[in-house]
């Protein structure tokens, strides 16, 4: 997500800042902004890459031995000078880059505006900032204790780095839930959403904790608890080299990714799911969810793996809220002229919210005056500002060129959606709802006991690292992970693979079956269970070798597979969340051992932008 960078020395901090920005480029982000202390306190801010605020302050620079930057990936409100970091409080005290997301900001800013504060941005950061001051105002506080008075009315995730004019040889930051870290140096310091802006100056850093505050002096600095209580902290050395801390100490992105997806989920379900009524918020949905839960038929149009989790967005749709779904290829949507009635929406799923096929469909439904609305993970992108309404995945930016996290993260919001929708056409009981959110929100958990287990998915990729043909098999919402399990190692590893509907197998692949082709089946125990235990028999009585993912207890499935991945159980509409994780690790190893470019595979790119 968004980078933070700090200093506080004898440099000029201006040039600490932007080199740590430009170390910071790798994580993705929209726009970058710098505040500088000296005597009083200048901010400069722009979208766009690091280079324009470089250029910018080389044709005006800012002196001053004191500051913070940050790159923004927008979530709250468009890339804009505006809504990029830092904000600064309203009598131009003191400034403040965050990373995270405020969960409560929506009430937090009706309190605030109320008591006359007003914002000109549409972040949640400027609300944090408002609300620094406002507890300032009505207690005295210092500036330190006023933030972790605020930060413990704040729900949510943040890192923060603060300066002020008002103490020139004060750096404060504050973490809960989004890494920082400070490098120590002689008589400075360097502070970094991770190591990559630190590690030219220093190795020796303090890592924050969650619900820990600092404050950096140039003679030391003090690390306390949010409830104030001192703590001795460890300096350590820093072993691992950029390139290492870039990838998060992974190999790839791509890896990095996949491991990510417990919390990137708690992301999408942040301040959107709750236990009881309403059950579910989608902010952005509220003025169209009266339209799309009348609505006669609801299409759905994607490329990619955003296609595969639209297909898994039907079942779930149909499923919890009965309303009847499409799902179409972007591509072929606008080219087959298509029949669109006045009570029908259309919803769009795109990652880059780039993708030209998935914005032609956008122009053919508005073309045709149906509603559009979309879910896409890159804020202020076309998809995402040119539909009607929609909701952000908040999964960070992907750089792995093939998704992971965006598939899982856009499952996450179907689900929420077909909840949301249920509940208000009532075609699901509260106890219902209830236990539905209760296995949503136990899924990020599990995905971490599922990722726990990827030794064992990188011994069976050993096995099967030469293989010429995969077979992906599954049903029901584990159909379209059947689909997206092939579709990851075709792109990655370049071993041609096929996805089918377990039961079609008959209808034609079975022909393909020997013992040189691994056929992997998705065997969750549902409705379909017995079905696809009669698929897995005619596999093997064709001599073909199957590797199984299910949750079923050890039995009757050992005996006839060659490997079984075991995931755990949950809510067959959600299985797909855990199905996929195994599949997304078995290409990844695959591709590894066959010594493929994982991260920018040939031939293909993160953002199609050409029809
Ligand atoms: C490209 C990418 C895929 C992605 C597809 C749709 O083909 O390589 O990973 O699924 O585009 O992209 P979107 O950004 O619209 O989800």
């Amino acid at each position: 997500m968004c980078g933070i960078v700090g200093y506080i020395g004898e440099r000029q901090a201006s040039d600490v800042l932007i080199n740590g920005l430009a170390r910071l480029e790798y994580r993705g982000y929209d726009s970058a902004g710098v505040a500088i202390v000296n005597g009083s306190l200048e901010v400069r801010k722009k979208k766009g890459k690091v280079k324009t605020l470089s250029n910018d302050l080389a044709g005006n620079k800012l002196e001053g031995k004191l500051g913070i930057g940050h790159t923004r990936w927008a979530t709250h409100g468009p890339p804009n000078d505006i809504n990029a970091h830092p904000h600064v409080s309203s009598d131009g005290s003191f400034a403040l880059v965050h990373n995270g997301i405020i969960e409560n900001y929506t009430s937090l800013k009706a309190s605030l505006s109320q008591r006359g504060y007003s914002f000109s941005s549409q972040t949640d950061t400027e609300v944090l900032v408002r609300l620094i001051e406002d507890v300032r105002k009505s207690t005295g506080l210092s500036l330190g204790k006023a933030i972790r008075q605020a930060l413990s009315q704040v729900q949510g995730t943040y890192g923060i780095a603060v300066v002020s004019h008002e103490d020139p040889d004060m750096l404060i930051a504050a973490r809960k839930g989004s890494p920082l870290i400070l490098g120590v140096g002689d008589g400075e310091y360097f502070l970094g959403s991770d190591a990559a802006p630190i590690i030219e100056y220093t190795r020796k850093v303090v890592y924050l904790n969650d619900g820990e505050m600092i404050i950096v002096r140039r003679t030391g600095f003090t690390v306390f608890t949010v409830e104030n209580v001192a703590l001795d902290k460890k300096v350590y050395e820093l072993e691992w080299d950029l390139e290492q801390i870039e990838k998060g100490g992974y190999d790839h992105f791509m890896l990095k990714e996949i491991m990510e997806q417990p919390s990137s989920l708690e992301n999408a379900m942040r301040g959107r799911l709750f236990k009881k009524a309403p059950y579910v918020v989608l902010g952005g949905m509220l003025e169209a969810m009266d339209q799309l839960r009348n609505a006669d038929r609801i299409i759905i149009c994607a490329c990619g793996t955003s296609w595969h989790a639209a297909l898994v967005g039907e079942y779930l749709i149909e499923a919890l809220a009965r309303i009847p779904v499409e799902v179409e290829y972007a591509s072929e949507f606008r080219y087959r002229n298509p029949i669109l009635r006045n009570n029908d929406a259309v919803l769009v799923i795109s990652q880059s919210g780039e993708t030209a096929d998935t914005l032609a469909a956008v122009r053919e439904a508005q073309s045709q005056g149906v509603p559009v609305y979309g879910v896409c993970n890159t804020v202020g992108s076309t998809i995402a500002r040119d539909t009607d309404a929609g909701v952000y995945l908040h999964a960070g930016p992907e750089i792995g060129v093939a998704s992971t996290k965006a598939f899982t993260a856009q499952v996450t919001i179907l689900a929420q959606l077909a909840l949301a929708l249920a509940k208000q056409r009532k075609t699901m009981s509260d106890a219902e709802m209830a236990s539905f959110v209760g296995e949503l929100q136990a899924i990020p958990a599990q995905i971490q006991e599922v990722l726990d287990t990827a030794k064992s998915i990188e011994n069976i990729s050993q096995i099967y690292r030469y293989a010429s043909n995969f077979l992906y098999l599954g049903r029901g919402p584990n159909f379209p992970v059947a689909l997206e399990g092939a579709l990851k190692l075709k792109e990655i590893s370049y071993i041609h693979a096929e996805g089918y509907p377990a039961a079609e197998m008959k209808h034609g692949p079975i022909a393909l079956i020997d013992r040189f082709m691994p056929v992997v089946f998705i065997a969750m125990k549902n409705s379909a269970y017995d079905k696809v235990i009669s698929n897995i028999e005619e596999v093997v009585a064709r001599n073909g070798i199957v590797i199984a993912v299910t949750d079923a207890e050890p039995g009757h499935i050992d005996d006839l597979c060659e490997h079984v991945i075991r995931v755990p159980s949950t809510h067959e509409l959600l299985s797909p969340l855990l199905t996929v994780i195994p599949l997304q690790l078995l290409s990844y190893y695959i591709a590894v051992l066959r010594g493929c470019n994982v991260d920018q595979p040939r031939n293909l790119a993160k953002s199609v932008t050409v029809e």
